[in-house]
């Protein structure tokens, strides 16, 4: 029998569904390893964990963690903050050194340029959710290495999970690179409309650190900030 269109859907989706159960009944009976991949395991774990249902029981599983190198030099982890059911999640890179000392996102003089950035397309702190990829300070504020992303992005996508915004805005490289699994450039992935987990709208930025450093990219932020602002307007007030 061949399999088209929407029946080949059907038929993939009734596979996963009972490859699930399969695996949760391995699970039941204690068997933990089959033998598999790294990776596949790694899926599979994933997959496995129940969904968080609160942001609490998220930073919670965050508490004292050692996932990573950052752990060495931390202060505070930097878990995010904002309304909990937010329809806008912003996310930046990493926390720098106020961020560190105070365990809040965005505080110093990249916050400050948001906060200004915000304040002009009419949107609050308050309405919004801000959190990075990476929860701890890398060392003299450089770019989280690939393991520290790899570690901590389970974490920013559990947020996601529990917030369920319509939309998210990355600021900088980072953040969309890790969100949108591409290598891109920031040039390439700007001005545009992306997707991810099926319907959450993504815009990518201008990091604001990058902006105090080359004010000259401020008029194209513009151009994102008004995009942001009306797909903003779209999603998210009507
Ligand atoms: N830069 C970021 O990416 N995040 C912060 O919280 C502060 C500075």
């Amino acid at each position: 029998m061949t399999l088209r269109g929407k029946d080949h859907l059907g038929s993939l989706a009734e596979i996963c569904e009972d490859l699930r159960n399969y695996l949760y009944y391995l699970k039941n009976l204690g068997l933990n390893t089959v033998p598999t991949s790294e990776k596949i395991k790694k899926f599979m774990e994933a997959d496995l964990s129940p969904a968080p249902s609160s942001l609490k029981e998220i930073e919670h599983e965050l508490r004292g963690c050692t996932r990573c190198k950052l752990a060495a030099e931390r202060t505070h982890l930097v878990f995010g903050e904002g309304h909990d059911r937010a329809c806008l999640m912003l996310v930046g890179e990493a926390p720098g050194r106020e961020e560190d000392l105070v365990g809040r996102p965005f505080v110093g003089r990249a916050g400050k340029l948001l906060d200004q950035m915000l304040a002009a397309i009419h949107i609050t702190r308050a309405e919004i959710y801000i959190t990075n990829v990476v929860k701890c300070r890398p060392p003299r504020n450089r770019t989280p290495e690939p393991d520290e992303i790899e570690s901590c992005l389970p974490f920013l996508h559990k947020q996601i999970q529990v917030i369920r915004p319509r939309l998210i805005c990355t600021l900088g490289l980072t953040s969309a690179q890790a969100l949108l699994g591409t290598k891109a450039s920031l040039t390439s992935l700007r001005g545009q409309v992306h997707r991810i987990d099926n319907d959450i709208k993504l815009l990518v930025t201008f990091h604001p650190a990058y902006l105090l450093r080359f004010p000259q990219y401020k008029r194209e932020a513009w151009e994102d900030l008004k995009l942001l602002k009306s797909l903003y307007g779209d999603l998210c007030t009507k």
